[in-house]
């Protein structure tokens, strides 16, 4: 039966201060490719830069966007200490298909000399080896050229139709629920 709600959320856009820089940072460090790019008024109706950039087949994952008529100043590096201004986005989040692959990606990362701002850490309250935070998920979190915070994970729980959570193995995890039943 048709659903009356979007299936996923998919692309994010991102407003960066130097197209070159960012598109070189995702492609060299987080594997993107970019499927196309454009100068700002390429159309008539858009003033500014944008070049979509994808992880896997889908045309884009990612849109970065580039207003030459901006003046960009710097993001705090904790989005905590940014205390004045328009609501902003927090984070967005990249997934591995699997930990390994995340334990590589984080290899990567650290080899590129990127700053990890948190982690590597275990949302966890359940699992032994957790943080104690919510999310069910192993992550690290980076900055990208601009201070946009990225946090890359893997292993997300997912949650049944009673509420409990299963984690990346299957296995149900006893003494969860979900807020919205
Ligand atoms: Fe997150």
């Amino acid at each position: 039966m048709a659903s009356p709600y979007p299936a996923r959320l998919q692309h994010f856009a991102v407003e960066v201060s130097d197209t070159d820089r960012s598109i070189a940072f995702y492609r060299q460090v987080l594997g993107f490719k970019l499927t196309e790019r454009h100068a700002a008024h390429d159309h008539p109706d858009i003033p500014v830069e944008l070049s979509f950039l994808r992880l896997g087949e889908t045309h884009h994952d990612l849109v970065l966007v580039h207003n030459p008529a901006k003046t960009y100043r710097p993001k705090p590096i904790r989005p905590e200490d940014d205390t004045d201004g328009p609501p902003m986005f927090h984070h967005y989040a990249l997934e591995c298909a699997s930990r390994d692959d995340w334990q590589a990606m984080l290899e990567r990362v650290r080899a590129a000399g990127v700053p990890i701002v948190r982690g590597p850490v275990l949302h966890s309250f359940a699992d032994p080896r957790g943080d104690g935070s919510w999310g069910e998920n192993e992550a690290v979190y980076i900055l990208d050229p601009d201070g946009h915070r990225i946090e890359i994970f893997c292993d997300l729980a997912t949650i049944d139709p009673d509420g409990t959570h299963r984690n990346a193995s299957g296995a149900r995890v006893a003494g969860t629920r979900t807020e919205e039943l």
